[in-house]
């Protein structure tokens, strides 16, 4: 037999004890203070839990009425804890009501407080005008294989135009690396292995490469599109990307020129340019004479539609693909790439679009 059960077997001092107890819960002001007293006397190692694995040693009679004062007291110190959290409860609720109480005389913030972002406003606008064409917007992800950002894409390892895009790789195991994707066309493998056609998508998102000066970026964003069918040819592919520029530059008559030019996953390729000035240092859109490189594109490779098991035979369609920031610091006049991602409130106060104050071409009638 314990000391402890030995100096309690008397109902004075289970008394004694219970008091001091209900004191002490009494007093506690926090819902942790409770919990200690609980865990104290009630929990596996408490003091009541102890008496109680000590009544197996006490003599049969005064087992029977030690064992009952025990019980009675658990119940009792239970119900006083119950009955005191409940208070406490109340009054942190009281507390926190009257702290969170809303002032509805308050005027609002100046709706000014923050921008959308140009790049996100440039995405919304291209995704907007293709929506009006039929596109739908596909995703793909970030960490990419090299398997769809470069070899389905008909850029096998030794191929040294992978050379031209200086990859950010991960630590990877087996055949091929895992990479920050360099360009959104793996989105067309992807598409394509998961879609039968006819397809008509549009992929935007970012991209990685290890390169940092005016016009490059370790991150930056680029959008793609893919249309696969039975019928398409060169001719729409020239239709809608013309569209699409002069649509997002807001110059009906905006020269659009054709200009061969080689990628691994489009034949024949073509880069595209549009008509610009640039007298006396300021670059100006439009039908001046000059031109400005814009965008790659091509009708897709028949190796990438066998890819991706679709027969070249029966199908074919284009591609092409463009840097997000390079039309928006275009269309806005923002000079420098490396800014869009200094996070600077200034910056974005100067270039940022108000949220209720969107040109979204998707939102006219
Ligand atoms: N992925 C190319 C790049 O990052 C851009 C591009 C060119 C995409 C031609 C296309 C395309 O889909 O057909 O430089």
């Amino acid at each position: 037999m314990s000391d402890s059960a030995s100096s309690l077997s008397t109902a004075d001092d289970i008394g004694s004890l219970k008091a001091s107890l209900l004191t002490s819960i009494g007093d506690a002001s926090t819902s942790a203070a409770l919990e200690e007293i609980r865990v104290s006397m009630l929990g596996k190692k408490g003091r009541i839990t102890d008496l109680m694995k000590t009544l197996g040693g006490l003599p049969p009679d005064q087992r029977k009425t030690f064992g009952a004062a025990l019980n009675v007291l658990k119940t009792e110190i239970s119900a006083a804890i119950d009955a005191r959290q409940k208070i406490l409860g109340a009054a942190a609720l009281q507390e926190k009501l009257a702290k969170e109480s809303v002032d509805v005389t308050l005027s609002p913030r100046p709706a000014s407080e923050g921008r959308v972002h140009p790049t996100s406003q440039t995405i919304d606008e291209i995704i907007s005008i293709f929506a009006s064409m039929g596109f739908e917007v596909a995703k793909g992800p970030n960490i990419e294989s090299e398997y769809y950002n470069f070899e389905a894409l008909n850029l096998p390892s030794s191929h040294p135009a992978r050379d031209m895009q200086a990859t950010f790789f991960l630590p990877s195991e087996g055949e091929y690396k895992t990479v920050l994707r360099t360009q959104t066309s793996p989105v067309q493998i992807r598409t394509m292995l998961k879609q039968k056609p006819p397809i008509r998508i549009i992929a935007p998102g970012r991209t990685y490469r290890c390169d940092y000066d005016q016009t490059h970026t370790p991150m930056f964003h680029q959008v793609e599109g893919l249309v696969i069918d039975e019928t398409t040819h060169m001719g729409h592919l020239k239709g809608c990307v013309m569209d699409f520029l002069r649509a997002f530059f807001g110059i009906d008559d905006l020269p659009v020129r054709f200009r061969p030019s080689y990628f691994p996953f489009t034949e024949p390729s073509a880069e595209v340019d549009i008509g610009c000035s640039r007298k006396g240092g300021e670059l100006k859109l439009g039908n001046y004479g000059d031109w400005l490189e814009i965008l790659g594109c091509g009708m897709v490779h028949p190796n990438v539609l066998k890819n991706c098991g679709i027969d070249p035979e029966k199908y074919q369609g284009f591609a092409f693909g463009m840097g997000i920031e390079r039309l928006a610091m275009l269309k806005y006049g923002i000079p420098d790439l490396r800014t869009f991602f200094d996070a600077d409130i200034r910056w974005l106060k100067h270039y940022g679009f108000l949220p209720l104050d969107i040109p979204n071409a998707a939102l006219k009638g």
